[in-house]
């Protein structure tokens, strides 16, 4: 089952919502190398509803590529959530998201991202006002609930799909968790049996094409969402279209390719430089003298020094067999500001 609310996606591999990751340069590369679909990063309602220009940035797209363009919103008041919904849809969103899983305090302590698992009927009436106020498909994000006392994915899915939501994307961790521990995905099968006929999106620990066929097999889900994996290798989606991983020149090219796009995106060359630093090192993993070519480009402060190291070192970097490669430098709440 590939089909999303009125859209039939072209293959099961979506990116996930990454804050500071999922703006549009890196969702047009994941699309163009054959992700289906590459949500928003999360925005503020608050934002959107008062057409704050700081907010309204977040919703730039490529609409010649990104299709459909999903936006994920996040916030605790359905009216408010409604609103901003349709200030999503007037800037062209396809697909409104919700977001049910993120762990931050600022955002759950007022009822919103994870903070919805404790009010499974508010996060109903969420989808609810956002469907009756923009006629739009309404996708919704969640973790397998707030603590391990707690686990009421079934509760919140039954809910949310009688509301009206199109697709339901599974992070199963608790919000006690965060990123700790292991994804589980039995959390996801046990899902995709109570629900067999709606469309049920697994997301958790796919680090290669290999783990997401997995997931498809051991879970059924119908969708696999990959977010850590995808850092500094959106090539993953090519290769789950049966393609081949970078070769360097090809990387080398990609690298720059997403750079410039950020540059341009952001509009400050100095802010950008520096912002770019965590996926400059995200793409280096893995790559023989990362750790060297990292503490280079964080001392570099203008795009065309950037350019050239990255130039050299990625032209004829070639893969570390050496040892285990070190952990993904990944935090989310540092991704949130
Ligand atoms: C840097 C970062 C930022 C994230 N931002 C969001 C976000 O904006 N919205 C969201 O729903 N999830 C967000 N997440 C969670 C991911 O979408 C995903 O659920 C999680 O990383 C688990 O998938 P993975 O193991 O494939 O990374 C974020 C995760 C990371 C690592």
């Amino acid at each position: 089952m590939l089909q999303l609310g009125p859209y039939t996606l072209r293959n099961p591999y979506i990116l996930a919502p990454m804050a500071g990751v999922s703006e549009m340069p890196f969702r047009v590369i994941a699309f163009r190398l054959g992700a289906a679909l590459c949500p928003t990063e999360l925005v503020s309602s608050q934002g959107l509803m008062r057409t704050n220009q700081r907010t309204l940035k977040y919703l730039r797209f490529n609409p010649e590529v990104e299709r459909p363009y999903s936006l994920q919103i996040f916030g605790g008041d359905p009216e408010a959530m409604a609103r901003a919904a349709g200030v999503g849809k007037e800037y062209g969103a396809q697909i409104i998201d919700i977001n049910m899983g993120c762990p931050v305090k600022k955002v759950t302590k007022n009822g919103a991202g994870s903070g919805l698992l404790c009010d499974p009927p508010r996060a109903a009436e969420i989808v609810r006002q956002i469907r009756a106020a923009t006629g739009l498909p309404v996708t919704c994000k969640i973790r397998s609930g707030w603590d391990a006392k707690s686990l009421n994915y079934l509760r919140m899915a039954g809910e949310l799909f009688e509301a009206g939501c199109a697709a339901l994307a599974i992070h199963p961790r608790t919000r006690e968790q965060g990123y700790s521990g292991k994804a589980d995905w039995r959390v996801i099968a046990d899902l995709k049996r109570h629900f067999p006929d709606r469309p049920i999106i697994g997301n958790g620990d796919v680090k290669t094409p290999e783990d997401a066929h997995r997931m498809l097999e051991a879970t059924g889900c119908d969708f696999v969402m990959i977010g850590r994996g995808a850092l500094g290798n959106p090539w993953i989606f090519r290769e789950l279209a049966g393609g081949d991983p970078p070769a360097p020149e090809e990387r080398c090219a990609g690298v720059l390719e997403h750079f410039r796009a950020h540059v341009a995106f952001v509009g400050d060359e100095l802010g950008a430089v520096r912002s770019f630093r965590k996926p400059m090192a995200w793409y280096a993993h893995g790559l023989r003298g990362a750790a060297t070519f990292r503490a280079e480009v964080n001392t570099l402060d203008s795009a065309e020094a950037v350019e050239a190291c990255a130039r050299r070192f990625f032209e004829s970097a070639s893969v570390d067999l050496s040892g285990p490669a070190e952990e993904q430098d990944v935090d989310y709440r540092a991704a949130l500001g």
